[in-house]
């Protein structure tokens, strides 16, 4: 879709990314460069890993033509303002791209009320197969040029599905749809009869406020081990502006070590960068390895998050 886009893109257009995104919503964008694209980078603060929203009013100008912002950060789970950014973004002219990739399971996403032009996410996320999704506003889908073989279909979808489909991917992505509808009525208040549609936005609803308790005992838990430094939103009050996963430090080991300690626990946790390269650089722990991630979903449990919690004190205080 970027080179798509960059069909229409030459030297003087500009491009915003953020520091807060995951490779795969920046470095497509930055390869329009060799178009003579420029690509402007909007900040963050470092002290919540939240969008700094004055940088980014900055950054947009009259020649923006495209605004790339992450949902959420998949590295300290900071959910943007992404309609906010959209408004911006219209507001010049420009064309907004959203990536939903790490949001997608843990909320609901309405793309009518974002009035994004874009929105990518990956069904695995959601616990589909390894498939690709977009949307798209119609307008777009039918006026940009794909990268496509001559005799594939030019209608749309056909030109932006082309070839033969991945049709057990896509059976997988139903599944995964009917077992979050199912999760809906059976925990979101519906019953069998609602429709497919309302069961979804109830189980996400559900998903929502589950994993914000669950976040909660975790980084309530996570803030009282000495020597633990901790990136992102952390006042429960402002639970509404993250999801459930988490980036830490511990003053004791480095990041690698710590995620093999808890590896051999039977914690699987994840150290580095996650693809959010900007992000580590410009907290400057990329050159000692990064954070450790840890993330939860809808069947984590309590039970998971003080054990881990427990291990975690016994290593920093030996007791
Ligand atoms: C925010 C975000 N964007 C993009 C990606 C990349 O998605 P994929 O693995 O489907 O390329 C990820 C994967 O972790 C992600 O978290």
């Amino acid at each position: 879709m970027s080179r798509a886009i960059g069909r229409e893109l030459g030297p003087g257009d500009e491009i915003v990314v953020t520091r807060l995104d995951h490779d795969a919503n920046v470095a497509p964008w930055r390869a329009l460069e060799e178009r003579g694209a420029t690509v402007r980078m909007a900040d963050i603060d470092v002290e919540d890993c939240t969008l700094d929203m004055g940088d980014m009013a900055r950054a947009i100008t009259a020649n923006t033509r495209l605004v790339a912002i992450g949902y959420a950060s998949n590295a300290v789970g900071t959910i943007n303002d992404v309609a906010e950014v959209v408004r911006m973004a219209h507001a010049v002219g420009a064309l907004a791209y959203v990536d939903a990739v790490h949001y997608a399971p843990h909320g609901p996403i309405d793309v009518r009320a974002l009035d994004c032009d874009f929105l990518a996410c990956s069904p695995y996320k959601f616990f589909a197969p390894h498939m690709g999704a977009l949307y798209g506003k119609r307008a777009h889908l039918e006026r940009l040029q794909p990268y496509k073989v001559r005799p594939a279909g030019n209608n749309t979808p056909d030109r932006w599905e082309t070839g033969t489909k991945n049709h057990e991917g896509l059976a997988g992505v139903a599944a995964a749809i009917d077992y979050l509808a199912e999760l809906g009525r059976n925990t979101g208040g519906v019953d069998a009869t609602t429709s497919r549609r309302a069961a979804l936005l109830a189980a996400m609803a559900a998903i929502r406020s589950y994993e914000r308790d669950l976040a909660e005992r975790l980084i309530i838990g996570l803030l009282a081990i000495p020597g633990l430094t901790f990136y992102g939103i952390r006042e429960p009050e402002r639970f509404g502006q993250r999801t459930p996963t988490v980036s830490i430090r511990l003053a004791s080991c480095t990041p690698h070590e710590l995620a093999a300690r808890l590896g051999e626990q039977g914690i699987f946790v994840w150290d580095g960068n996650y693809y959010a390269l900007s992000l580590t650089e410009r907290l400057g722990v990329e050159e000692s390895g990064g954070m450790v991630r840890i993330g939860l979903a809808h069947y984590n449990t309590a039970e998971e998050i003080d054990r881990l919690l427990a291990i975690l004190h016994t290593m920093t205080t030996g007791a």
